[in-house]
């Protein structure tokens, strides 16, 4: 059973050793390299090329906002195939947490791309950029106060840390659905691997598309025997633990 403990090592990825090394202590390199490339050339082709005569106009402290809610923020960023089990689990973890008396909210990929991504295809720039309006808004609704679960396929591993660093001194923990290939495409609850097969999907990861599995995920839930609720179990206590409103 490979699942990493996810204290030790949200930990370490939240010491200031690693924030400087992807730039979270410096929220200007952040928006200078993130989102990457592919992102950044998008933005330039819509006219909506970042930081021109803009100000950023100052809040109220975030921690006034995290008082009233009782907690403190948390991103738990999904990973994994299409069919790996990422939703589901989302979804578990997201009721459990409600059930005590956690506020939350879950950033699912299909739901995004019903409607604010729904200009977005599965090329790689698409992707990306899907990637980085996903991480701009659990960022904002981390600002909010909210334990904040995102369920992205993401399959490369440059976005998700651009993911990372605009989650700035957030805690995120990247969390690898880790199911294989051979058994999303059994499971193939959406019928989609045998279109992909067939070649009436394109682009589509895992087939016809990459799928960069993280190398040092916070947690890795290799989902084969396991249920989805004791999936979900492997992460909560850590989210409830990040989340508690004494935490430092
Ligand atoms: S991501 O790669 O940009 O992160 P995202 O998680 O938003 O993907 O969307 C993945 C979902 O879109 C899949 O679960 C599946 O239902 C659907 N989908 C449609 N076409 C593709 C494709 N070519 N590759 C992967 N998923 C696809």
């Amino acid at each position: 059973m490979h699942v990493s403990s996810p204290s030790k090592i949200s930990a370490l990825r939240n010491s200031d050793t690693i924030r400087k090394q992807i730039g979270n202590d410096r929220p200007e390199l952040a928006v200078a390299r993130g989102p990457c490339r592919l992102a950044r050339e998008h933005a330039e082709d819509t006219g909506l090329s970042a930081g021109r005569n803009l100000t950023r106009q100052a809040l109220q402290p975030r921690e006034n906002r995290w008082a009233c809610l009782g907690q403190r923020p948390v991103i738990a960023w999904f990973t994994g195939l299409s069919g790996a089990g990422k939703s589901s689990i989302a979804g578990a973890v997201d009721r459990a947490l409600t059930a005590r008396g956690c506020h939350t909210m879950v950033l699912d990929g299909d739901n995004l791309r019903l409607g604010l991504n729904r200009d977005l295809g599965f090329s790689a720039r698409d992707r990306a950029e899907n990637i980085r309006r996903a991480a701009e808004t659990a960022r904002l609704m981390a600002e909010t106060g909210l334990v904040t679960i995102v369920s992205l396929i993401s399959p490369f591993r440059a976005e998700r840390e651009a993911a990372r660093a605009i989650a700035g001194d957030i805690p995120f923990l990247e969390i690898f659905i880790d199911t294989p290939l051979c058994v999303c495409e059994a499971r193939d609850p959406k019928g989609l691997y045998d279109r992909a097969r067939a070649g009436a999907i394109p682009d589509f990861t895992g087939i016809s598309a990459p799928y960069e599995a993280p190398e040092r995920p916070d947690l890795a839930i290799p989902t084969q025997d396991r249920s989805v609720e004791e999936s979900a179990a492997l992460l909560i206590p850590e989210l409830l633990r990040l989340s508690a409103p004494g935490r430092a």
